[in-house]
Formats: C-alpha cells, structure tokens, sequence
C-alpha cells in the first residue's frame, strides 16, 4: 500500500471492493456488471486492478491486462480503464493510479503500455502525456459481433 501527501491510499482491489467498483463504474460507464461478476474478475488474472481509497471509501480505479504474443519477446500492459469520482478530481488521484499501474507493469516484465482514449477526452490526454506516454497514429478499429459476420 502506499501512502501519498493527498490523505488517500493506493491499493490492489480484493474482494469485497465489488459493490464500491460497480458504484464507480456505473458512475463512469452508465452501467455495470452484476457485483458477483465484478468480485469473480477480481479473483482471476490477466486483469488487475489497482484503486484509491479515502477514509474506507473508494474514489477511484485503473484496471490493467498484462498481454502476450508469440510475435514478440516481451509482454505488454494495457490500461483498459482508469476513473476518479468527480469530487475527488485535480488532486493527483489519477496520476497516483497511473504511476502505480506503470511501476507494476515494469514488475511485471512488461516492455510497453499502451491505452485508448477519447480524442475529446483532453482531460485525460493531458494526464497521461504528463505521465510520459505520446500519442501514436495507430488506428483503432472494432467489431460488433452481433452484426453480420462476412
Ligand atoms: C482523467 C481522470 C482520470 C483524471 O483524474 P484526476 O485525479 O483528476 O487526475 P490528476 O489530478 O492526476 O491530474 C493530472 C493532470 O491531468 C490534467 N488534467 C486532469 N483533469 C483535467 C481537466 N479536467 N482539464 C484539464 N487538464 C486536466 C492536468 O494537467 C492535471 O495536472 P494539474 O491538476 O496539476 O494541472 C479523471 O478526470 C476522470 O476520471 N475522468 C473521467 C473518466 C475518464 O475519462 N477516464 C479516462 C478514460 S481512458
């Protein structure tokens, strides 16, 4: 665990973090999963997911999957997401999260971490290029596997 300046901690999330983490997510997404999904994702790997807590109440959460290919040596992380309570906002919550999911990416033997964002979510642009990450030309491409498969 550690301690910041700020009078919040950061932590691994365990079980029992389930019904706090599905108030956020749904906060941050608009929806969430059932709370016995959230407890079973943090009981098993590739993801981890680290959150910040302040007097026994979280106020934020970055999840991250260690990924590996065959193509390449080394592991790389992905930040899927990353959220801090309105209230708690401007106050290094965010960059707390991110610097811990860095440190333990490295432990972890990753070479990379990569993330998506919005292209108008400047907020978080601004914090993780003041964390060291730059904005690539990768192109980011999805399909809805309920649509027409050809
Ligand atoms: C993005 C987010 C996680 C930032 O959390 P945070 O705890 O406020 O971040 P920090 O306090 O560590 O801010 C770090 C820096 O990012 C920049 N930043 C953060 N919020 C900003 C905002 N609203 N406007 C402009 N810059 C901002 C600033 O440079 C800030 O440093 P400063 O406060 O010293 O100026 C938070 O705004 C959030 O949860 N947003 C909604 C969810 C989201 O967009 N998640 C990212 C999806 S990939």
């Amino acid at each position: 665990m550690i301690t910041h300046d700020a009078p919040f901690t950061i932590r691994k999330a365990a079980p029992g973090d389930e019904h706090q983490l599905g108030d956020l997510n749904r906060a941050f997404n608009g929806t969430s999963p059932p709370s016995d999904h959230i407890r079973r994702s943090l009981e098993s790997r590739p993801e981890v997911v680290f959150v910040a807590e302040e007097e026994n109440a979280l106020i934020g959460f970055v999840a991250l999957h260690l990924m590996h290919s065959f193509c390449y040596d080394a592991p790389w992380v992905e930040i899927t997401e990353a959220y801090v309570a309105p209230s708690s906002r401007r106050n290094g919550v965010g960059t707390a999260l991110l610097q811990h999911g860095l440190r333990m990416a490295k432990e972890l033997g990753a070479a990379q971490v990569w993330l998506r964002t919005g292209q108008d979510n400047h907020a978080a642009q601004r914090m993780y290029q003041r964390a060291g990450f730059e904005v690539t030309s990768e192109v980011v491409c999805r399909h809805f596997l309920s649509a027409h498969i050809p």
